[in-house]
């Protein structure tokens, strides 16, 4: 008899040295190591009973998830079902807090909660790295999400991927940040991670990003455990607008941002010219999250909120990892 039905919560994540290309695409095994704050409050809720039946019934906020979202999902039960050696179909119902599909990490949060609920409710009981790597296998920043606060997804070596895992660098005691996150369409994007990750390992410029990856994490990382928010805000936005320049010269090229983008961006270096610690960051989308001060957060929020073509603006903190709820 399997375990009844399992429930787990688990945070986006933010990420502050990026992970931006493959060294295997089927594992989810990164080009190099990056460097993330799990958000409190950006949380998707997962349900997961291995009930048995015909087939795998999912149920994303209320709706039947269908097409290429339902077969995503499933291929991830494929995988908990392997680990666990069982064959028993499953129902699975997700609940989000996040936006979906607008660039705020949703599929890590989910992910990192399909795979604790998952787990546990196929009758395995893992252990944070190993819920790590599992989490890993439905979206590579999901690994992250397992944790919280600050966390380091490493790159690992080895072909099997065992220790290209995620570990905390500092509990989200440790600094009281803010997130500043403006959101300036709520159309979905047009090229997933997966496929602009795929882009981008074309681009002439992709050597040099992944050359410059064990740089950028000890910085990161010093500047975390320093809390230095200078030296760690500079590290953000630099690793963000590499990642964006590697999309730029590929070919056909990738762009994710639009007018917005760029205006908030240059709201925010403006603010900083003036004397405001404001960094910007932004992942496979056109919003913009910016790094401050808990004290600046309100002002940050205002002068985003006046750009054109911001819709909606949301301020976050360091967050927790994974649990069990139910
Ligand atoms: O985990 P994926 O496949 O959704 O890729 C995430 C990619 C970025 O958000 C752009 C960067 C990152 O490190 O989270």
């Amino acid at each position: 008899m399997l375990p009844a039905a399992t429930t787990a919560r688990a945070n986006a994540n933010l990420a502050l040295v990026k992970y931006w290309g493959k060294r295997d695409a089927r594992l989810n095994l990164p080009a190099s190591g990056s460097i993330s704050l799990t958000l409190e409050g950006l949380a998707v809720e997962a349900r997961v009973a291995f009930d048995g039946g015909e087939a795998d019934r999912f149920e994303i906020d209320g709706a039947p998830a269908e097409g290429d979202e339902a077969e995503r999902l499933r291929h991830f039960l494929d995988v908990v079902r392997m680990e666990a050696g069982q064959r028993q179909r499953a129902s699975v119902a997700t609940r989000s807090t996040v936006p979906r599909g607008i660039g705020l990490a949703s599929s890590a949060a989910a992910f990192a909660a399909l795979a604790l609920a998952g787990s546990r409710a196929a009758g395995l009981r893992l252990e944070p790295p190993a819920l790590s790597a599992l989490a890993r296998r439905g979206s590579g920043s999901a690994a992250r999400s397992i944790f919280g606060g600050f966390v380091e997804w490493h790159r690992g070596e080895r072909p099997d991927g065992h220790d290209s895992i995620a570990e905390v660098l500092a509990s989200p005691e440790h600094w009281d940040l803010r997130v500043v996150a403006a959101v300036t369409t709520r159309a979905p994007k047009p090229v997933s991670s997966r496929a602009g990750m795929a882009r981008a390992a074309a681009s002439p410029l992709y050597p040099a990003w992944v050359a410059g990856a064990e740089a950028d994490l000890a910085e990161a990382r010093a500047a975390v455990r320093a809390r230095d928010l200078e030296a760690l805000g500079l590290i953000a936005e630099s690793s963000a607008l590499k990642m964006h320049a590697v999309g730029l010269a590929a070919r056909p090229p990738l762009l994710y941002w639009n007018g917005a983008t760029v205006e908030c961006m240059h709201a925010v270096w403006a603010l900083r010219a003036a004397g405001t610690p404001a960094f910007v960051t932004i992942d496979a989308g056109p919003q913009v999250k910016v790094l401050c001060e808990p004290a600046d957060a309100p002002r940050v929020a205002e002068v985003l909120a006046a750009v054109p073509g911001v819709e909606r603006v949301l301020t976050t903190r360091p967050g927790l990892g994974a649990e069990v709820i139910a």
